[in-house]
């Protein structure tokens, strides 16, 4: 291992420091200069090691592991996806170059939508005795499972994203199984898009009928992540007295040219009744967006539009006026979050079962400042 060898260099240097200092019968030019070459090596041994240290021994939260052979296995549900693109490219910058992982010790698979090749991934993980698991499951249906697959080979998992129910997140901690969940909760991310809605002039409400008509577009129904800001935004105006009519509830799987798909076939049936537009996130409300300017319509006048996660191409059209709203899905302080909780099970150290991630309600107020930190 790198970091024995280096205390051992910085033995070796000393130790010739020591054996020439004693060597009375050398000149003592030579020996100052054997000296200075000595104690030069065991200084540039020290700094090596010291920045070895830093690089390959991860410190969370007081806690050390060296993490120069540990290896960490990702499995996101699917690349296809703008969200867990940033998430995961995020996970392996924070893992590779601020916690000292090795590059080729940070495995990242591909589940692609697909249970049944996802668990053979995760199989393989396991197989190939991977030190820490960190998953966005395509089901989260299939914690039970593949939690016990992992605690039975005693490998303990970080879930990400994708929420497995409290039954299982109460098993983990009743029968101290090492998993974890790191994500946000959704029905806050719901509540924001709802006063979005109610912080407009006219609450929604663009031809003052009365109500506030929408259509809704669905990420994945199976998450919860979709059901929650489903419920929430709508509850947001409820809550608030407002009165509302859904037209439309459809599923686009977080998808922008299935929700482009389902905006235009809404355009053109309800026409000008449609007064929100609320996407399950930001990829469907730039679908929604290309629909709604195909159709000539405008968003803050016409419609309002919004969606989650704070796409940089969603902030930038809350800035120019063509989303109404959007909301912070942090994915930097979930990635460190995640990883930080991957490193504290290698340190032997126990972790709560769900660990949540505030989001932030996105508007033309403080876009500017999302976006800056995007970058
Ligand atoms: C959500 C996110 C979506 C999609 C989904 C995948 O949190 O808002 O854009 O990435 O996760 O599970």
């Amino acid at each position: 291992m790198r970091l024995v060898k280096k205390a051992a260099a910085i033995a070796v240097a000393s130790m010739m420091v020591m054996s020439m200092a004693g060597c009375g019968s050398k000149p003592a030019e030579t020996t100052a200069a054997a000296t200075e070459a000595a104690t030069e090596a065991a200084s540039e041994a020290a700094t090596e090691a010291a920045e070895a240290a830093a690089s390959e021994v991860a410190a969370v939260s007081g806690a050390t592991v060296d993490v120069s052979d540990k290896k960490v296995g990702i499995s996101i549900y699917k690349f296809d996806d703008n969200f867990m693109t940033l998430y995961r490219t995020e996970l392996e910058r924070y893992l590779t170059e601020e916690l000292g992982f090795k590059k080729e010790n940070v495995v990242i698979q591909d589940g692609k939508g697909d249970q049944a090749e996802q668990t053979n991934q995760i199989q393989n993980f396991i197989t190939q005795k991977y030190d820490v698991l960190i998953l966005n499951l395509v089901q989260a249906s299939s914690a039970p499972e593949i939690t016990d697959m992992c605690k039975e080979a005693g490998i303990p998992v970080v879930y990400i994203n994708r929420e497995p129910d409290v039954a299982e997140e109460e098993r983990w901690a009743s029968e101290k199984i090492q998993a974890t969940y790191v994500g946000c909760d959704a029905r806050q991310s719901g509540t924001y898009q709802g006063e979005e809605i109610l912080e407009t002039s006219n609450k929604g409400d663009i031809n003052g009928d009365g109500k506030v008509s929408y259509i809704m577009i669905q990420g994945d129904p199976e998450n919860v992540d979709a059901q929650y800001r489903t419920e929430f935004s709508v509850k947001a105006l409820t809550d608030a007295g407002v009165e509302v009519e859904e037209l439309l509830k459809q599923r686009g799987d977080w998808d922008q040219a299935k929700a482009q798909q389902i905006a235009q076939d809404a355009l053109n049936q309800y026409g000008d009744k449609i007064e929100v537009i609320f996407c399950n996130n930001d990829a469907m409300a730039l679908g929604a967006l290309q629909a709604i300017e195909a159709a000539g319509r405008k968003v803050n006048e016409d419609v309002y539009l919004v969606g989650v996660d704070a796409l940089t191409e969603a902030v930038q059209n809350v800035l120019d006026g063509k989303q109404t709203g959007t909301v912070f899905n942090d994915h930097f302080t979930q990635a460190k979050m995640a990883a930080d909780l991957a490193v504290k099970y290698l340190s032997g150290e126990a972790v709560e079962p769900v660990n949540m991630v505030d989001y932030i309600k996105v508007t033309k107020d403080n876009a500017q400042q999302i976006l800056d930190q995007l970058k």
